[in-house]
């Protein structure tokens, strides 16, 4: 017996940090990299494969929990004894801490295969309770951006706890996505944020102007006003630095990104490492800015047009 799950890595275009206190984020799916769960019926006991651990779920060290909840809060759901002899194997493309989601989608992907291996259904609220309980244990606090992008197939404008709006995105540009090649810290990060939050005004201001930028930018895709939408990425950019979530080599490939015209460009996801996103014009330019990315040290870099 052998059944597999699906989910895509995802990028926020604006709204990461704020999200969490309420405020409207944008994210898009991002399949340029995926992920795989596979569970069969072969093993002695439930184990898991992927590229960081080989073995007994019972015996994952401590920094996967999320994924070993995930695993068994999905067979205690689906009603399944809770040490099956299934192997669950995990195949990512999706970049672990990097800001893409992957804690969200490997929580999709499992959930996914298990529900199909037992030939149970899942429904949409089933999935979001997985993957939220899930992330609560990867991010702290998490608004629920991540689950809602990495389970879905369109981009959405998202506000914690009420109705996900799908988005259709009719974009005549491009985003070039830079892997500064270290390890984001999102766990640390929220919480630095919420404490930040909880002590100076200021950090509660750089939040609601960080949501009112966002709104702005659902108006700029929806019209089509790409300099303007590049504007206010890099406005964010600005406050998500005063919240003290970027770092040096985000700000540079930010900086290298503008050199090389980009309409706007900021850090994407928790932050603190990760990924960093500009907005490029057309093709020739997004390759520019991807090309000068690499050179500066960013891991790897995908494009992807965002008029469809
Ligand atoms: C992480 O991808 C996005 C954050 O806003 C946390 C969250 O919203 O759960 C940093």
């Amino acid at each position: 017996m052998k059944a597999v799950g699906k989910a895509s890595g995802k990028i926020i275009l604006m709204g990461e940090h704020a999200a969490v206190y309420g405020q409207p984020a944008i994210a898009l799916p991002f399949s340029a990299v995926q992920i795989q769960a596979t569970v069969t019926d072969q093993g002695q006991a439930l184990s898991v494969s992927c590229d960081f651990y080989d073995g007994l779920v019972h015996q994952m060290p401590k920094i996967w929990e999320s994924l070993k909840h995930a695993i068994r809060f999905s067979l205690y759901r689906i009603g399944a004894p809770s040490d099956p002899a299934i192997h669950v194997q995990i195949d990512s493309t999706i970049p672990a801490e990097r800001g893409m989601g992957s804690s969200a989608a490997v929580a999709v992907a499992v959930a996914r295969a298990l529900f199909a291996f037992y030939q149970k259904d899942l429904s949409n609220q089933e999935l979001w309770d997985i993957v939220q309980s899930s992330e609560k244990i990867a991010h702290g606090n998490p608004s629920g951006i991540d689950a809602a992008t990495t389970s879905g197939k369109q981009p959405v404008f998202f506000i914690k706890g009420q109705v996900i709006e799908p988005l259709n995105l009719h974009l005549d540009a491009y985003l070039v996505v830079g892997d500064s090649g270290k390890m984001g810290h999102t766990l640390e990060a929220v919480s630095d944020v919420a404490t930040l939050y909880q002590d100076q005004q200021d950090a509660r201001l750089w939040i609601k102007e960080l949501g009112d930028l966002t709104r702005q930018a659902k108006k700029y895709l929806a019209s089509g006003q790409v300099q303007a939408l590049g504007q206010v990425m890099n406005q964010a950019h600005l406050l998500l630095q005063k919240l003290g979530v970027s770092d040096e080599k985000l700000d540079y490939l930010v900086d290298v990104a503008h050199v090389q015209g980009a309409l706007g460009a900021k850090l994407t996801g928790g932050g603190r490492g990760g990924c960093m996103i500009a907005l490029a014009a057309n093709q020739h330019q997004a390759e520019k800015i991807a090309q000068a990315l690499e050179k500066s040290g960013a891991c790897q870099t995908w494009i992807q047009y965002l008029g469809e």
